[in-house]
């Protein structure tokens, strides 16, 4: 979900709408505002998207300087116009937004209706407002009552409340992300992303977990939960406002899927001297890290694929590596101890899950690692050492190229590790950092190719799409289904090749086309599997270079640049994501706000 929130001395509501769009990406189902003009709150909410909020919504009513905005990936009940934030008290003198669950809230619900509170919708948000009145009605101020009511929660929860006929907003943050923005003549935001607010401003503070924010048109005090002054330094965003815009593409997709060549460039940057054959990593001095003996990597969705795609890349180098499913890893984690690192990949850095593991990890004694692109993030945060991706902003909420960026990042890693840990490199061929050098290059070819377009309108028809490749291509085809049917709503699987024959092959037939990726590594054996369920009738496109021996048996071919193998998956990955794209662009789906999932996921 995300907060918005605004104090300042002109009219909020413009820029509590520009918030919200800026943070659709985070959660779509509902949406609302409330804003106060000292003449009592107005609150207009309501399911849908922003821009049917927009549509229906009454300007005239929501005046004032003070207000705050909340679009919603629903967790406790439906997506209803009752559900939708704000929340208010039975008065409507007090408006909540929040991000987080509420473990308590059933308990806490009893105790306000035994009281004699009401209330009107199905989430545990709403028990916050009532808590607040609760307290105000006891005779305790604003501040004390807000700061008394979260000291009655628990769980996760990044929160916004405003009380009647006040300047100021009142914000907590516990286990969900929010940060402040110092506007100079635009007021002061509140947001749970920087996106939000960062055409007014790029001046930031993040709060910490139990910090309580009081917001004011002059500034912003921070103070624990006890009311203690605590000190918080603001930071400069180094993103760029218009990387927040769609610029001349329909989509955010397809335009980051674009900004690819760029964003690698940066991530690159000072970070490799081909030359010399070295990689420098910011912090990392050598030898810092060589008294690891293993490494774990935790992530969800698509850092996920990037984690397996590091972690093949990292055992190809001689480090012992395991991959996890971030929300598995509680059940099922490996010991840790002193000598275990583990990386956490997260885009955001705000993944429950992914932050759930980490804790586990850190508790364990193991060091962490934390692979991101957003600095400031509580997965940087937490962790001993941070890599940034430094991919930009990315709001489709189809990752594309915080992928790309976070497998090289990986590569790179690998390198450092492998010089610390088994005292040579050895991730790809000699050629490796040559080609990550020439990659932001490479992929502008790809870019330029427009045969994935084609291709995706000739299959459109087909029951299933099946994905497959082997060693640094299995985690390519992994990421290749997961855009497919995040994004085009058809099934689409991703394979091992060689376990094709041990099961999947029973789906196949002529409606389920097989998209191959050869990266080089044994493709004698990928095409074999490849040509298994060519055989059973099913079309095979191969993604590979020019002259490859698989474009001989295949129906299709989506080329990519003969480069490392270390390297040739993410350009196939390139094809692929052009493939999802005009496929989901054909059949009409909403490619930047698939149904029912959301940019980033803050609960578990
Ligand atoms: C959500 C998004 C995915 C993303 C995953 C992990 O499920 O929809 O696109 O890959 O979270 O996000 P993270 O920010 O941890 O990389």
């Amino acid at each position: 979900c995300g907060i918005i929130g605004r104090v300042g001395t002109d009219q909020a509501l413009e820029s509590l709408l520009t918030g919200l769009e800026n943070l659709e990406y985070r959660g779509y189902d509902s949406a609302g505002i409330a804003v106060q003009n000292g003449a009592g709150i107005k609150i207009q909410k309501r399911s849908g998207n922003v821009s049917e909020l927009k549509q229906s919504l009454d300007s005239s009513l929501l005046t004032g300087e003070v207000g705050i905005g909340h679009t919603r990936w629903s967790t406790h009940g439906p997506p209803t116009d009752e559900n939708a934030h704000p929340h208010t008290d039975s008065t409507e003198d007090v408006a909540v937004v929040h991000n987080g669950i509420i473990e308590n809230y059933s308990e806490l619900k009893a105790d306000l209706r035994a009281e004699g509170h009401q209330f009107t919708s199905d989430t545990d948000t709403e028990v916050i407002p009532h808590l607040i009145q609760r307290y105000l009605d006891r005779g305790m101020d604003s501040e004390a009552a807000f700061r008394r009511s979260v000291d009655d929660l628990e769980g996760s929860y990044a929160l916004a409340a405003m009380v009647a006929d006040e300047h100021v907003l009142y914000a907590a943050r516990q286990g969900s992300p929010l940060v402040v923005g110092l506007g100079q003549d635009d007021g002061v935001f509140l947001a749970s992303d920087v996106p939000a607010f960062l055409e007014y401003t790029d001046t930031v503070v993040y709060l910490e977990d139990g910090d309580v924010a009081i917001v004011r048109p002059e500034g912003v005090e921070f103070t624990d939960l006890e009311g203690r002054l605590i000190e918080r330094t603001p930071e400069t965003i180094q993103w760029d406002p218009e990387a927040v815009g769609k610029g001349e593409y329909p989509h955010f997709m397809l335009k980051e899927i674009h900004e690819q060549p760029t964003s690698l460039a940066q991530a690159i940057e000072g970070r490799l001297d081909v030359e010399r054959d070295e990689v420098y990593l910011g912090s990392f001095p050598p030898g810092r890290f060589e008294d690891i003996d293993r490494i774990q990597f935790v992530a969800c969705g698509t850092s996920y694929h990037a984690a397996l795609y590091g972690s093949i890349a990292m055992n190809r180098s001689g480090l012992q590596t395991s991959v996890h499913l971030a929300n598995e890893y509680s059940v099922c984690a490996p010991p840790v101890d002193e000598r275990t690192l583990v990386i956490a990949v997260t885009q955001s850095g705000e993944t429950a899950d992914t932050l759930g593991a980490m804790r586990r990890a850190a508790a364990g004694g193991a060091r962490i690692l934390t692979v991101t692109n957003v600095i400031g993030s509580t997965a940087a945060r937490n962790a001993d050492d941070v890599l940034l991706i430094r991919a930009g902003p990315e709001i489709g909420v189809a990752a594309t190229k915080t992928f790309s960026a976070q497998a090289v990042m990986l590569l790179l890693l690998a390198q450092r590790l492998a010089d610390d840990i088994v005292g040579e490199a050895a991730v790809g061929g000699d050629s490796m950092l040559a080609d990550i050098r020439a990659l932001p290059e490479r992929f502008e070819g790809v870019l330029e190719d427009g045969t994935a377009k084609t291709l995706a309108e000739s299959y459109l028809e087909s029951q299933s799409f099946f994905f497959i490749g082997r060693g640094l291509g299995y985690p390519v085809a992994l990421e290749g289904a997961l855009k497919f049917k995040e994004i085009t709503y058809e099934h689409a699987e991703g394979f091992a090749s060689g376990e094709l024959k041990h099961g999947p092959l029973a789906l196949v037939t002529p409606d389920t086309p097989v998209f191959a990726i050869f990266t080089g590594q044994e493709d004698e054996k990928v095409l074999a599997n490849a040509e298994e369920a060519h055989t059973r009738g099913a079309p095979v496109i191969a993604v590979c270079h020019e002259g490859h021996p698989a474009t001989d048996i295949a129906d299709g071919h989506l080329e990519i640049p003969d480069v490392d193998s270390s390297l040739a998956g993410l350009l196939a990955n390139v094809q692929l994501q052009l493939l999802s794209y005009h496929a989901a662009d054909r059949l009409g789906r909403p490619i930047d706000k698939p149904r029912n999932l959301a940019k980033s996921v803050t609960v578990e």
